[in-house]
């Protein structure tokens, strides 16, 4: 791989303002970013990407960015990867998207196939959408119905909500996406805030920060045990709340604490799984088999949007009646099974073990979290690093609230051509990250740091 301008010379490169400034003029004319607030938008340098190769983005003025958030977690062999091109423009020749309501299409039956050889799911079936936050939702929609249809709860059906197992037990600092129902599983916090009277009520427990959050959910799931459907967790390592990890013998006792009470577990790997935590899904190294698995961001590599719900053939099972009957799950998206991403995730599959990607991901965690002691932890100003294969939080502590030492960090991060996120910084590149790239975070997230540091040291 080529190196680039910005990695040469650190930070000293002057941006042709003119390209990136009209870019980004046009963007926020017209385009709504996420979890942005678009009156400060242009004012925050956003980054306008106009291609990529192999781990680095580059923007409207050529200039180069590891991606060492992989594009939002989604991302796992790297950009523009010729083999996942290749099956991409050959599924183009064959058809691009065909319904799954009602029908099938092989390429997709093919994913499922071959999907159905690595999960830790029995006898699975999938239930394919396109994002994260509808895997969850279906999850739940399916656990739901699943005692409605053995007669264990009303459901609106017969006996009416709120009886027999119809609740949802969710951790502390969860998050599982942003639509309703997956929402209601999150633990709030000011981005969700406004929509708490739209959201219903889950049981909740502490969640990974708690270093007593095994036994408290255990003893709630005996507790409530007759009224709740399911228990959802993120095995391994709550994401989004800044990489809380958990110890797999803690999460291992929850899942048996599930089966004793006879209740679904819901493993949600939307972030987790492909590899990130150095096996391909993080419930394997808890030694669970859930009833229900959520998958999605990586499954195609991070090139097309695809998610897909692992019920087990037990849940399933429960499902199956006469036709257009009750027991049916009536439930489905327009783009859900779409035959372009089942083209490019089968491959991507291919290459995982072709690559020998999980040998590979062990390394660099390794060596990222070797580098990470020497250089970061034990920092003053650096709170803590956790760490689980190849997701990393660097929990800073600034010495006063509001000082926004996460963002200016990210923000010195960016500036070496490194792409960080959020005020836990978060390392999360993709899988086929080299041993000079995992150099190259380290020392963008240290001149970072001692940058912030020692603005706040000198006032
Ligand atoms: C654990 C988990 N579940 C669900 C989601 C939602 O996925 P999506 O953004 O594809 O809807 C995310 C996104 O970060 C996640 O981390």
């Amino acid at each position: 791989m080529s190196h680039s301008r910005a990695l040469d010379r650190p930070g000293r490169l002057v941006k042709n303002l003119a390209v990136s400034r009209s870019w980004v003029e046009r963007d926020a004319a017209v385009v709504w970013h996420g979890f942005t607030q678009m009156a400060a938008y242009a004012d925050n340098a956003p980054l306008v990407i106009d291609r990529a190769e192999g781990r680095e983005l580059i923007d409207v003025d050529g200039r180069r960015y590891l991606d060492a958030i992989s594009s939002l977690w989604v991302n796992t062999l790297g950009h523009h990867v010729p083999e996942l091109d290749a099956a991409l423009v050959a599924q183009t020749a064959k058809v691009a998207h065909s319904t799954m309501l009602g029908n099938g299409n092989t390429v997709v039956i093919e994913l499922a196939e071959a999907l159905a050889a690595v999960v830790p799911v029995d006898d699975p079936h999938f239930l394919f959408a396109a994002d994260g936050a509808v895997a969850v939702e279906q999850a739940l929609k399916i656990a739901f119905q699943y005692w409605v249809n053995r007669g264990d709860v009303g459901g609106g059906l017969s006996r009416g909500r709120g009886r027999g197992r119809s609740r949802f037990l969710a951790l502390g600092d969860a998050y599982h996406g942003d639509t309703i129902g997956s929402l209601s599983l999150g633990d709030g916090g000011v981005f969700s805030a406004a929509f708490a009277p739209l959201c219903f009520p889950v049981v909740r427990t502490p969640g990974y920060a708690d270093p007593g959050w095994a036994a408290k959910a255990c003893a709630a799931i005996e507790a409530h045990g007759e009224e709740l459907a399911a228990v959802v967790i993120e095995p391994l390592v709550q994401g989004a709340s800044g990489m809380l990890c958990a110890e797999p013998a803690d999460v291992r006792a929850l899942g048996e604490a599930c089966r004793a009470a006879g209740v679904l577990l819901i493993c949600d790997e939307v972030a987790t799984g492909f590899g990130r935590t150095g096996t391909l899904f993080a419930s394997e190294q808890c030694g669970l088999r859930p009833d229900l698995l959520c998958l999605g961001k990586g499954i195609t590599g991070g090139y097309l949007a695809m998610s897909a719900t692992v019920a087990s053939g037990r849940v399933f099972d429960a499902f199956l009646g006469p036709d257009l009957g009750p027991q049916t799950f009536f439930h489905g998206h327009s783009y859900g099974g779409n035959a372009l991403a089942a083209a490019v995730a089968l491959e991507h599959l291919r290459l995982f073990e072709a690559w020998g990607v999980l040998a590979a991901v062990q390394e660099r965690a390794a060596q990222l979290s070797q580098l990470l002691s020497e250089r970061v932890a034990g920092r003053a100003g650096v709170a803590a690093v956790r760490q689980r294969g190849l997701m990393v939080g660097v929990e800073l502590a600034p010495p006063a609230p509001g000082l926004r030492w996460g963002r200016r960090v990210c923000a010195g991060a960016v500036e070496r051509g490194v792409r960080p996120l959020g005020d836990v910084v978060v390392i999360m590149p993709p899988l086929t990250v080299t041993v000079p790239e995992i150099e190259r975070i380290v020392d963008a997230l240290d001149a970072a740091l001692g940058e912030v540091l020692g603005e706040s040291v000198g006032g």
